[in-house]
């Protein structure tokens, strides 16, 4: 079966992104299950119950969210609600929501999805590392198909926790950097990987944000209201293959223009 990631949706520019095209991308890569990580959607910064609900009805399966989750609060009781949209499972266990989901696949298939925080810069309330062996053993008791969404900062700690992974989960994809890593794989025990899946969004600009406005924070120190950039809109992310058993058998970087 494939399936497609799209990485970190960002703001309207995104959004129309995945209105246009998500739809036919899966027909073109004949896409049986889709995640889309959806945390930088409002905005450019958290998600509402009404962006989170378009973005299923475009084409989305299950949506994973990041380090802004909370940023808009109303997404707060949705997430209490919903089993198609996951934030981090490392975040305080009496906060709402859930840090994973199992979803059905166009044929069938179950596809468990699991996102989590990584460590630096992030402060999430307990380490991926502490809970993640939990979490896969749970995951891979309802289904074998297991992708990992990792949100983190830092390349090193994504390769590692990719590597532990290795043979336990089907994928673990990275989030949050915005810049594609050019190194999709599937690792020598069965797990496809990519270090940061990319953004789909405006990519003239610095990580999603007007270009200007975020020179001027870094060269100042001073606050400046970030806005979304528009120009050079791009759909990015993986799109996995695996067999039956979970195994991954292709990784592929996915990469559309769209302006
Ligand atoms: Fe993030």
């Amino acid at each position: 079966m494939k399936i497609l990631f799209v990485a970190d949706v960002v703001g309207r520019p995104g959004r129309d992104a995945i209105e246009s095209r998500l739809s036919s991308l899966r027909d073109e890569r004949d896409v049986d299950f889709c995640v889309v990580n959806g945390e930088n959607v409002a905005d450019g910064v958290g998600i509402t119950p009404k962006l989170a609900q378009r973005l299923l009805a475009a084409g989305a399966d299950v949506i994973t969210l990041g380090n802004h989750v909370w940023r808009r609060r109303e997404i707060a009781p949705y997430l209490s609600g919903t089993d198609r949209v996951v934030r981090p499972a490392n975040l305080s266990a009496s906060s709402p929501g859930r840090g994973w989901t199992v979803a059905p696949a166009r044929e069938g298939t179950r596809v468990a999805v699991l996102n989590l925080l990584g460590d630096l810069f992030m402060t999430p309330s307990v380490s991926p590392c502490e809970i993640v062996d939990g979490l896969v053993e749970e995951a891979q008791r309802e289904t074998p198909v297991v992708l990992v969404d990792f949100h983190a900062e830092a390349t090193s700690e994504k390769v590692a926790l990719a590597r532990y992974l290795d043979g336990k989960v089907t994928a673990v994809l990275g989030t949050h950097t915005h810049i594609q890593t050019n190194d999709a794989r599937v690792q020598p025990g069965g797990t496809a990987a990519v270090t940061d899946a990319g953004m789909t969004g405006p990519h003239d600009s610095v990580i999603g944000v007007k270009a200007d406005l975020a020179i001027q924070r870094m060269r100042t120190g001073m606050p400046v209201r970030f806005e979304t950039a528009e120009g050079g809109v791009r759909l990015e992310g993986a799109l996995v293959e695996c067999d039956g058993s979970g195994r991954a058998t292709g990784c592929d970087l996915v990469r559309v223009a769209l302006d």
